[in-house]
């Protein structure tokens, strides 16, 4: 085995002498030129409908992308590629990115700062007894449902890798995710945690929700205040 590692290696360099690139050349991804012109393969420029910083756009309902966690957005580029998500949008887009330049952007989307708008929401907060500041604290467990937060991080300002935040995201990209997830349109949830329990909530908790986390406010590190 070390003997074919050892041959396999050798024409790794043989291969990167021939056509004289320089090592790391796969990352030598200009992520910026695409998010303002797209890769001209088919990818759209992102800039178009998630803003110029990042930020999304909460009257369409596209994402925010400002701060989420690199290997978060790899993972949904890659998921929209393969299909566990669906987006008559995003997955042509993902489709046309290679690797190396899905892995760029989500690098570059990461170390982005909070876009100042976000840090005053439009929406008011609701009130801490509303059906979804309840289920977002408290979660209601006669139907299993755990509290958002206890995954989404205080207020919903994400953990990790694994858990994406929702403080900072519109009303609608919310809404429109844990439908999906109802309808099976986006099935690549770990443990189908989340479609568990998008099926355990009504259009009217979904709408509520959505709502109390579209309305917390961010810091500049992409923390509730
Ligand atoms: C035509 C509009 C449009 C363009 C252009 C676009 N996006 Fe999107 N993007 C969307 C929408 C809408 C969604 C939400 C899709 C859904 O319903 O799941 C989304 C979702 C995403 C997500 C998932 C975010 C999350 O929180 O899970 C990522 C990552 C993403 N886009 C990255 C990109 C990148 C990188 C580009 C540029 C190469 C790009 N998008 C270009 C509209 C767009
Ligand atoms: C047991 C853990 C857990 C709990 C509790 C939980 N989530 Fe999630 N949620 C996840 C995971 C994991 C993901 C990421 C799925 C993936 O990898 O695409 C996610 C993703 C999401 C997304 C997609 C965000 C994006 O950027 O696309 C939304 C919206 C969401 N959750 C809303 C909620 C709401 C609302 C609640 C409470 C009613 C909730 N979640 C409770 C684990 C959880």
């Amino acid at each position: 085995m070390q003997h074919v590692g050892s041959r396999m290696l050798l024409l790794g360099f043989g291969l990167a002498a021939a056509t004289a690139l320089p090592v790391g050349a796969a990352h030598a991804v200009d992520a910026a030129a695409i998010t303002t012109q797209g890769n001209g393969k088919g990818a759209a420029p992102c800039m178009a409908c998630h803003g110029v910083d990042g930020g999304g756009q909460a009257s369409t309902g596209n994402p925010r992308l400002a701060r989420l966690d690199a290997a978060y957005l790899q993972k949904q580029l890659d998921d929209f590629a393969g299909g566990a998500r669906t987006s008559p949008v995003m997955q042509a887009t993902a489709m046309a990115l290679s690797d190396d330049e899905r892995a760029a952007l989500a690098a570059y989307y990461s170390k982005l700062p909070i876009p100042p708008v976000l840090m005053k929401p439009v929406t008011p907060m609701p009130a801490t007894d509303s059906v979804g500041a309840v289920l977002a604290t408290r979660g209601r467990w006669d139907k299993q449902v755990p509290a958002c937060v206890q995954c989404h991080g205080p207020s919903g300002i994400g953990v990790g890798a694994h858990f994406p935040p929702l403080a900072g995201q519109p009303a609608a990209y919310i809404e429109a995710q844990l439908k999906a997830w109802q309808q099976g349109t986006r099935h690549n949830d770990p443990l189908q945690l989340m479609q568990h329990l998008s099926n355990a909530l009504s259009a009217q908790d979904i709408n509520a929700v959505a709502g109390w986390f579209a309305a917390q406010p961010l810091d500049a590190k992409g923390a509730t205040p």
